[in-house]
């Protein structure tokens, strides 16, 4: 008897245990915030089969106020909505980037200063001063580009970009909007037309030979060892079509369209910081090195070359260590990569792996399952978030396929930082946990008898309580 009933207080208590723990890691419930979602069409971009369009689209359709953006989805459509697949029209990426700008100044695609998001740099440019045109950049080492603050390419339909509660980034907080300026939003559409072409994962590459292009975007002449890439694929250049094939009516429109998840700002929110990491940095550790953001040349892309030997060396495999700018706290990530990509990484410097991002290649015909093109990136949600000191070093790691060649690939790293982590939110079972640990298995023990003793006496007390009352449980 004795110790049947031994066991049944013990196995209370547990389960007094168990229901106060599960309530713990539901501690958020209580400050869950509504989401709103929203979805909107970007311009329109007119394609003939071949072309290449890379337009800087200024003020599209976003929400506006003080908000929290919790996530961005997107997709390219046609004129029916109807999604596009990647084999007829690539998408190499599109960016968005917050901006402010003077009330009543009116931005072209012409202000648009290049050295911005994945276009290259134009060095005779120095548009978008500070007085009309302030861009809002990601808080990442690139001092160049790569300075937008969000963006995919292909791997788009099947990624995540949720953030999940308290945290969200913080959009236009009107304590940092200058005076008469308002904030917009930017949006950087580069897609190619592969419809007909002679070579469809060298037009996605962006050969330099398939564009049969030798000076860049602003008339300087590409080096001749540059094979392929952004500077060959720049706004109305044309990739090589097979002959005959344009012929009749091939023009169409597309648009991107994109779902916004937002939350109301207050002070239950708890915002994360975007910062972009490029594995193509230039920057090397030195003695008397800052990790000031002049040291940091991104080249954005680069190049593989086939390997010689078939087989398992096959793999390029590209790292680099970058001194962090921040402290907090890692709580999503997320790598860019293209075609031939085969999985990119996050460590600390003892090699701990942080983060790990695989790409998902798809196997059919339809859009989001388009075979041999990148269809998504995992991403990750580290539990309990990752905690990172200002000047501590991560490694970037980025591995390609060396079976085929590949110009124009890329390895970037998306990260969200939190300045802060959620308070425990009740500190009952924070003070069990913490004396579990403590004290002694007996000590324990004792307490747990006590605790389910008092709970048995409650019990107890409870139904005396309710039978005097004459009230019944509705289930009996
Ligand atoms: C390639 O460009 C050159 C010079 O710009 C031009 O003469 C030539 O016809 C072009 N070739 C094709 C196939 O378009
Ligand atoms: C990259 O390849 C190397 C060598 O094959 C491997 O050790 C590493 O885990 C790979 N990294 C990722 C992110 O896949």
């Amino acid at each position: 008897m004795a110790r049947y009933g031994g066991r049944s207080l013990k196995s209370s208590l547990v389960l007094l245990l168990v229901a106060l723990s599960t309530s713990r890691s539901h501690g958020f419930l209580g400050t869950e915030k509504k989401i709103k979602s929203e979805v909107f069409l970007s311009p329109k971009l007119v394609m003939n089969p071949g072309n290449a369009a890379n337009p800087f689209l200024f003020d599209i359709d976003f929400p506006r106020g003080h908000y929290g953006l919790k996530g961005f989805d997107a997709e390219m459509v046609d004129e029916e909505g109807n999604p596009v697949p990647l084999h007829e029209l690539y998408l190499h990426h599109w960016v968005i980037q917050p901006y402010y700008v003077r009330k009543g100044f009116e931005l072209s695609q012409r202000d648009m200063p290049r050295n911005h998001g994945f276009a290259r740099q134009d060095p005779g440019r120095n548009l978008g001063s500070k007085s009309d045109f302030i861009l809002v950049n990601n808080g990442g080492l690139c001092r160049n580009n790569v300075r937008h603050y969000f963006g995919l390419g292909s791997e788009t339909r099947k990624t995540s970009t949720y953030l999940p509660d308290p945290y969200a980034i913080e959009i236009d907080n009107p304590e940092e909007r200058p005076d008469g300026y308002e904030f917009k939003w930017l949006l950087n559409l580069h897609a190619i037309d592969t419809r007909g072409v002679v070579d469809k994962s060298g037009c996605t590459e962006c050969r330099c030979d398939l564009y049969n292009v030798t000076i860049d975007e602003y008339g300087r002449a590409i080096r001749p060892d540059y094979n392929g890439g952004l500077y060959c694929c720049y706004d109305k250049t044309q990739c090589r079509v097979r002959n005959g094939f344009d012929n009749g009516e091939k023009t169409r429109s597309v648009y991107l369209k994109y779902t916004v998840k937002w939350v109301d700002w207050d002070s239950t929110v708890l915002p994360a910081t975007i910062y972009i990491l490029d594995v193509t940095d230039s920057w090397e550790r030195s003695q008397g090195s800052t990790g000031d953001s002049q040291e940091h040349y991104c080249h954005i892309e680069y190049e593989v070359k086939p390997c010689k030997t078939n087989g398992d060396g096959c793999v390029d495999v590209k790292k680099k260590s970058l001194m962090m700018p921040f402290n907090g706290y890692i709580v999503y990530g997320v790598a860019h990569q293209h075609a031939g990509g085969i999985g990119g990484a996050l460590y600390r410097e003892d090699g701990e792996r942080i983060c790990s991002s695989m790409p998902k290649y798809g196997n059919g015909d339809e859009p989001g399952n388009e075979a041999g093109y990148i269809v998504g990136m995992s991403s990750c949600y580290p539990e309990p978030a990752v905690k990172v000191t200002k000047g501590e070093t991560l490694t970037l790691e980025f591995n390609y396929s060396t079976t085929n060649g590949h110009t124009g690939v890329m390895g970037l790293f998306y990260i969200l930082v939190a300045q802060q982590l959620p308070e425990p939110e009740s500190s009952l079972p924070a003070l069990f946990q913490a004396h579990a640990k403590s004290m002694s298995v007996l000590a324990f023990l004792a307490v747990m008898v006590v605790v389910a003793v008092i709970v048995l006496i409650a019990a107890v007390v409870y139904r005396r309580q309710n039978r005097e009352d004459g009230y019944q449980s509705l289930s009996t």
